[in-house]
């Protein structure tokens, strides 16, 4: 969560150089000698994946396509989100509390209703609104029983902005038991900013919960599933992994409000509602309405992570709540509960269906396993507390699971005291790989694209799971996701990429925001009601993810690695399967330059291509009115007698792709 200022000002390196748009270097030629006969190390399957956290709306309001806020009245005030509605008719309404069917969803409202020719009801808002498109269908349902009264009937409508039905549905079969009533719903415009309203005619009273609504089209056409635009986003990612569910939502402000797996899996109508963690914790950006219904939950996630052909990778909470926050640490003789709850999420994901919780994920639909091979123990824990906390994790874990990779972490800063301590005794136990996290400002990412040359080649693996360069902040909210952020990751990246042998996982973080609900930024993707799109930072993540290739390649300069000359950072893979090498080249300077790929180790077909990302200017963005102002395009390259001589443009990031000839 730190932002460390930076050393010095990155705009000198735009501003030294000639201009942005810039002219040729003719003077120098960047001569970098590829050789793809000789495959270094493998880049692991895992190698790009993304960081799913429920912040900036992410969940409820996000990717849960869920229309409907405050579903079931659990939030602290049963009727935030909803209205009365008045058409020539009175009433009221009454949250009331009971326990006896479901003490995890214990509140429901009683409508009492005096609408002999008119209709009183309730009306939703939606998370900022409901996105309702045009000759779509919408599944409306309702838990609902008569409390008094007889014949009362109830119709379903969607409202656009300018308070018009653009859809209706009607229930009529109300009795007096409770009894959940479905319909669907046909809209007959688009808006972004739609409501549903639910009202009711005659006289009486009714018991409702679990107001739901629903688009029919969501992603794989799963009932009460994703949204799809959005899955499909991160899906053309092609993650290596997905790391859920965070994040500091893992650790919660109190050990109270951590996330606590076991209840987020199940029936929908069964998940213990909890308060987001990340609702106040923005002074400037407060989301009071902003909670966790876990309709969204484990098993969401674990088929998330299938659908994608991911790699599935939960974080625990390790009995310990944010140390940012409450700090709050659960003693070490009464960890043992949540070390359980490790053992029963592995359980959970693998176990055949005859155990407890293998049997659960078969009752959801899934009895095969998910598979899992990496866990999380602890997000951004630091100091002693959290070494003798995972040291129990681990124990248990490796004891009964000795085929798990555990993920330990270093804490939240990319160096000093407390990540320094976190390697010294991690080094001593037996994690796979340590999380790494830096949000730094973009001359951070240049200075450190060679962080890894120096790290231990056969000591643990490193999962760069939460980096993000911080630059200058904008009104418009996706105005931080600036080219120059883009740019600078970009050659960062090239660092992860030829250090392969020791990261085994990187990914961006956050992933994503919805424009009128963020609390942090810069983040992947952001969406709003009806629309989402990619920043910069987006584009670069999938070219060098798309383009991951199996092996990092030698691609050198004199002898060296090109990381930071002349701002050029280079790195080279190839990929066994498809007979392709890939050469990712970032010019971080004003000017256009120079570089002549000098191939070697095999022959290559002579057409191949180039794509390049690039901007007008370093602090261009992409916007929801400009979606692709910064956008990857693709250009033709020859190879002649083995080499191939390239004009880089100003301030870009390109990614030649070679074929070998067989
Ligand atoms: O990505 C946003 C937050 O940054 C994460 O929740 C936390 O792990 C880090 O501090």
């Amino acid at each position: 969560m730190i932002l460390m200022k930076s050393r010095f000002l990155f705009i000198l390196f735009f501003c030294l150089s000639a201009s942005f748009t810039g002219g040729l270097r003719a003077q120098q030629v960047h001569d970098v000698s590829v050789n793809a006969g000789s495959p270094l190390f493998e880049v692991q399957p895992t190698m790009w994946g993304v960081f799913f956290e429920d912040i900036n709306f992410a969940a409820d309001g996000g990717v849960y396509a869920e229309l409907v806020k405050n579903r079931s009245f659990e939030f602290t005030h049963p009727m935030m989100g909803w209205d009365q509605v008045r058409q020539n008719a009175t009433g009221r309404v009454v949250p009331t509390f009971y326990t006896p069917a479901n003490s995890n969803n214990p509140h429901y409202i009683v409508i009492h209703i005096d609408a002999g020719k008119g209709a009183f009801g309730i009306s939703n808002q939606g998370f900022r609104g409901m996105g309702i498109r045009k000759d779509n269908l919408y599944h409306f349902s309702v838990y609902a029983r008569i409390s008094a009264g007889s014949g009362l009937r109830m119709k379903a409508e969607l409202i656009n902005s300018e308070g018009a039905v653009i859809g209706a549905s009607e229930v009529l079969d109300l009795t007096s038991d409770w009894k959940k009533h479905e319909a669907a719903i046909a809209a007959s415009a688009t808006d972004p900013s739609a409501r549903l309203q639910v009202l009711f005619m005659g006289t009486g009273a009714v018991d409702i919960d679990m107001i739901s609504l629903f688009p029919a089209d969501t992603w794989k056409g799963r009932p009460g599933g994703l949204r799809k635009d959005i899955v499909q986003m991160i899906a053309d990612l092609k993650p290596g992994f997905l790391r859920f569910p965070g994040g500091c939502i893992v650790e919660g402000r109190t050990i109270e409000n951590r996330y606590q797996w076991k209840n987020t899996v199940g029936p929908v109508e069964e998940r213990k509602l909890i308060t987001n963690r990340w609702n106040t914790e923005m002074r400037n950006r407060p989301a009071p309405d902003y909670f966790q219904s876990f309709g969204l939950g484990f098993y969401e996630y674990f088929l998330m992570a299938e659908d994608m052909g991911a790699e599935p990778l939960p974080i625990l909470n390790c009995g310990m709540s944010c140390q940012f926050n409450a700090g709050e640490v659960v003693p070490l003789n009464e960890l043992q509960p949540y070390i359980q709850d490790a053992l029963d999420l592995i359980e959970f994901a693998n176990g055949p269906v005859t155990t407890k919780w293998g049997a659960l994920r078969a009752s959801m639909g899934h009895p095969e396993s998910f598979n899992l091979k990496y866990l999380g123990i602890g997000n951004e824990q630091w100091e002693q507390q959290y070494i003798e906390r995972y040291r129990l994790f681990e124990k248990a874990i490796l004891q009964k699971y000795p085929g798990i990779r555990i993920v330990s972490g270093s804490g939240p800063y990319a160096s000093g005291a407390y990540f320094d301590l976190a390697w010294t005794e991690l080094r001593k136990l037996d994690p796979a790989l340590i999380d790494e996290h830096y949000y730094m400002a973009p001359e951070w990412f240049l200075e450190n694209a060679g962080r890894y040359d120096s790290y231990d080649r056969s000591g643990i693996k490193v999962f760069a799971g939460e980096y993000a360069a911080h630059g200058k902040e904008g009104q418009a909210p996706e105005s931080r996701n600036t080219w120059l952020s883009a740019l600078t990751e970009a050659a960062f990246m090239t660092g992860l990429e030829r250090n392969a042998d020791v990261v085994h996982m990187a990914s961006y973080a956050p992933l994503l925001a919805h424009v009128d609900a963020w609390q942090w930024r810069p983040d992947l993707i952001w969406f709003d009601n009806l629309n989402v799109f990619g920043t910069p930072n987006y584009h670069v993540q999938k070219l060098f993810s798309t383009h991951r290739g199996t092996h990092v390649i030698p691609a050198l300069k004199d002898g060296r690695p090109l990381s930071g000359q002349d701002s050029i950072y280079v790195s080279a893979v190839s990929d066994k399967a498809s007979s392709m090498i890939y050469v990712k080249i970032v010019n971080v300077s004003g000017e256009t330059q120079q570089v002549r790929l000098n191939l070697s180790g095999a022959s290559f077909l002579k057409d191949g291509l180039m794509e390049t990302l690039k901007a007008k200017g370093l602090y261009e963005y992409n916007s929801v009115s400009n979606p692709k102002n910064i956008y990857p395009f693709t250009r033709p390259v020859t190879v002649s007698g083995r080499k191939l001589l390239l004009e880089i443009e100003p301030s870009s990031v390109n990614v030649v792709k070679l074929t070998l000839r067989k």
